[in-house]
């Protein structure tokens, strides 16, 4: 069974962020299910670069409606997208050197941090976007 499912309850009511929040619930659900599966390794580092390539993709494009409305709490939440970043990076630069070997506490680190800071942080930033 997924550690993540996505939930309507964490829609944020803007339709593209929406869709991007869902695409990389299923990317972890994806990267979950090789790893307790013991998929072969290329497989595990295919999703986990996909996984890194879509949250830069999806945090860039966030921060940039920051920028562009003036955002108050752009640096704060500019922070949080870097530390997820930075543990993504982790994971890929030792999967980049050889076999990866991710530990269960730092997959649900992922799964928490995305349903904490969609839940809480993406909303405030929502609502005071009038969304
Ligand atoms: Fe949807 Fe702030 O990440």
């Amino acid at each position: 069974m997924s550690v993540i499912k996505w939930d309507d309850s964490l829609a944020i009511g803007h339709k593209g962020i929406d869709a991007q929040h869902q695409n990389l619930f299923d990317l972890v659900a994806t990267l979950h299910e090789a790893i307790i599966n013991e998929n072969e390794q290329m497989d595990i580092k295919e999703i986990l670069f996909d996984l890194y390539k879509y949250t830069s993709l999806h945090f860039n494009e966030e921060e940039a409606l920051m920028r562009k409305t003036k955002y108050a709490h752009l640096n704060e939440h500019v922070a949080m997208h870097d530390e997820f970043v930075k543990t993504l990076d982790t994971l890929a630069v030792t999967a980049r050197h050889g076999d990866i070997h991710i530990e269960k506490d730092v997959l649900n680190w992922l799964v928490s941090w995305l349903v904490n800071h969609i839940s809480i942080s993406d909303k405030k930033l929502f609502i005071c976007l009038g969304h």
